[in-house]
């Protein structure tokens, strides 16, 4: 299984967040390749199992919080038919940034898997459990499909 992670990231905790992600592929067998929003390999992301997309948080701290540079999110490759899951991080409360990335996963054609909120200081087991979730979340779409 082949896994497309996608990140934009401003001071780095998404970037990280992609990484580890990846890292917890690796320990479970499980090849990826981590791209910035700006870098993306469009033959890679066509021929991956998975697609994995995260930003970090935009707003008024408590309010009106949006995907950050959503712009760039939406300029994507195409997703159409990918199971694909996402994830934000931040700082003191996500809003509904989980529900707009998946909005956005839908008009770019992919099947939300679903995503996680991880707080930018607790990144680590946040990252264990959504990975293994979303792991789980795409063996039984693919199940059922
Ligand atoms: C301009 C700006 C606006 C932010 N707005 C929010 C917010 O509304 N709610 C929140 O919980 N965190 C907010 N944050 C915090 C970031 O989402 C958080 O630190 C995130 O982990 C940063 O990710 P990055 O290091 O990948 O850029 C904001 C940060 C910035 C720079």
């Amino acid at each position: 299984m082949d896994v497309a992670i996608i990140f934009e990231s401003m001071t780095g905790t998404t970037e990280r967040a992609a990484f580890l992600i990846a890292d917890e592929l690796f320990r479970r067998g499980i090849a990826s390749r981590v791209f910035p929003t700006n870098a993306v390999d469009a033959d890679y992301v066509a021929g991956a199992d998975l697609v994995i997309i995260g930003t970090w948080v935009d707003g008024l701290i408590a309010l009106g919080q949006r995907p950050g540079r959503k712009g760039k999110l939406v300029a994507l490759p195409r997703l159409d038919g990918k199971p694909t899951a996402v994830f934000c991080t931040y700082a003191v409360n996500p809003g509904k940034v989980l529900q707009k990335m998946e909005r956005l996963v839908g008009e770019l054609g992919g099947t939300s898997l679903g995503g996680m909120a991880f707080h930018r200081k607790r990144l680590d087991p946040a990252v264990r459990d959504f990975t293994g979730r979303v792991i789980a979340a795409r063996a039984e779409a693919t199940a059922s499909a």
